[in-house]
């Protein structure tokens, strides 16, 4: 049988596996949430759900995947009956995610090219618009969301058919260290802005929010955990089996206990970053614009650039450069947990990996869901989920990009990692991890907490933050 190549490096997989973590969640979702939701107050929930749950499903899936040296499906099939099914719920989830995620990374690449254009006053650049109605039009320009869509896809494409040595882990050794600096660059700029201050102020002093009007009232404390709670786990890329992958391409001499640890680190760290680079910059150049989401992203960051003449376009290139960055290194984990598994499979025949034919079949199923996506235009473009069902819009059939989230972020990855919790903790039994853990004498120093985390407290955590995510998604009200 043909040899199943992995990382060459310790540094490689971090990268990879940082990279995977860190992505648009980080940049949209936890500084408007950290603020919306406390600030320093949703820190610490935020750093004890880390390290009680996060810390733990990594853990625990990197282990897995390390353990029987197979992608998300083939894992579950060699350890247990009852689950052996599990590992396609983390397929499903991969094709959603990366349904959207490479929309909003095409879109990623238009406002770089739009800000090459803005830099050079060509014709590609604003042309004297509003930033919301530059966004407004891309959404509308189908054609042009396609094509900067399947671009994404394309590079996606390409790096997974490089391989895990060759094509992942070389863009990721040098597209992370890239975008840690780039970063630096803007968080300098952001926060030597006048009235900067209130940006830092937004995320970190509690109650700061809802005093300056911000946001009308302060959420309850269970909505802040659930808050929280979601996003760790989507910002963390668990629950659906990328990190069983990554894990499986592994060294059996790394210590996997340290990797977890760092990859949780970093993530937080990048994320609290981003928003010392998003936050000040919005409170100083666009204190009415838009807080998070695309609308973030794409408006009011668009705007913070516009209004520094020439040299904001120039940040802007960086910012949107980096943005794309993190995207990609996302997109090509989703993209590998397909390709993993059926590589597994040809293997298995003999066939050899045939890892080019899978990469492209894989990009082609997702770069349809992409396309729809991409088509719809976040619901401007009258084909959302509630146009064609005739009901009313809500929280998932207002676009096709918020139904594809709700099902994967909402339901199947929450619930992804509390059936991995329930197999390791009591169906196999969490001395698969010690045993994992302690090869080529590694120590696992978190052994008691692991064993008391994995059978109850981060289940419980689960079925909260899988109560959470489909209240908050479907708009139950269940924790008002
Ligand atoms: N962690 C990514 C982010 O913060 C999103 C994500 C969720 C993801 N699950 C994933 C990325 C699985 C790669 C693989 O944006």
């Amino acid at each position: 049988m043909e040899e199943r190549k992995g990382f060459g490096t310790n540094f490689g997989f971090l990268m990879a596996a940082v990279g995977s973590a860190v992505g648009l969640g980080n940049i949209w979702g936890f500084p408007n949430k950290m603020g919306a939701s406390g600030g320093f107050t949703f820190l610490v929930i935020y750093l004890v759900l880390a390290a009680l749950c996060g810390f733990i499903v990594m853990l625990g899936e990197l282990a897995l995947g390390r353990k029987t040296g197979k992608g998300a499906v083939g894992a579950y099939k060699v350890l247990s009956k009852k689950f052996k099914w599990l590992g396609w719920l983390g397929i499903l989830s991969a094709f959603l995610i990366l349904g959207f995620y490479c929309a909003l990374g095409g879109y990623c690449i238009k406002y770089m090219v739009l800000n090459v254009g803005n830099v050079f006053g060509a014709g590609f650049g604003n042309n004297g618009l509003a930033s919301g109605d530059v966004f407004g039009n891309l959404l509308t320009n189908q054609l042009e969301s396609v094509i900067y869509g399947l671009i994404f896809v394309l590079l996606t494409m390409i790096i997974v058919m490089g391989g895990i040595g060759g094509g992942i882990e070389k863009f990721c050794s040098i597209g992370m260290p890239c975008l840690f600096f780039m970063l630096v660059i803007i968080i300098i700029r952001a926060c030597t802005l006048p009235d900067a201050v209130n940006g830092l102020k937004y995320m970190f002093v509690p109650g700061w929010a809802v005093e300056n009007g911000v946001i009308d009232k302060a959420p309850n404390l269970l909505t802040v955990l659930s808050t929280a709670g979601g996003q760790m786990f989507f910002s963390l890329s668990l629950g659906m089996g990328a990190m069983v992958t990554y894990g499986s391409y592994l060294e059996k001499k790394q210590n996997l206990e340290k990797n977890a640890l760092i990859i949780v680190i970093c993530d937080t760290i990048i994320a609290l970053m981003a928003g010392l680079a998003v936050m000040p910059a919005r409170f100083a150049l666009d204190p009415n614009g838009p807080i998070g989401g695309p609308k973030l992203l794409f408006i009011t960051m668009q705007n913070v650039f516009n209004s520094m003449g020439t040299v904001g376009y120039i940040f802007g290139i960086i910012f949107y450069l980096l943005v794309v960055l993190a995207a990609i290194s996302s997109s090509i984990s989703l993209l590998e947990v397909i390709v993993a598994h059926f590589c597994d499979k040809a293997r298995e025949k003999g066939k050899g990996d045939k890892r080019k034919v899978y990469s492209i079949i894989a990009a082609v199923g997702s770069g349809l869901l992409c396309v729809l996506v991409c088509l719809d235009g976040l619901g401007s473009n009258g084909i959302a989920p509630f146009d064609i069902l005739g009901i009313e819009a809500n929280g998932w059939s207002d676009c096709w990009l918020d139904f594809f989230d709700c099902i994967s972020e909402g339901v199947l990855m929450p619930l992804g990692a509390l059936l991995m919790c329930i197999c390791i903790g009591w169906e196999i039994g969490p001395k698969v991890v010690d045993e994992e853990c302690c090869l080529e004498g590694n120590s696992f120093k978190s052994k008691g907490l692991f064993n008391i985390c994995v059978k109850v407290i981060t289940p419980l955590i689960m079925v909260f933050i899988l109560l959470g995510q489909v209240d908050g998604f479907f708009g139950l009200g269940l924790f008002q």
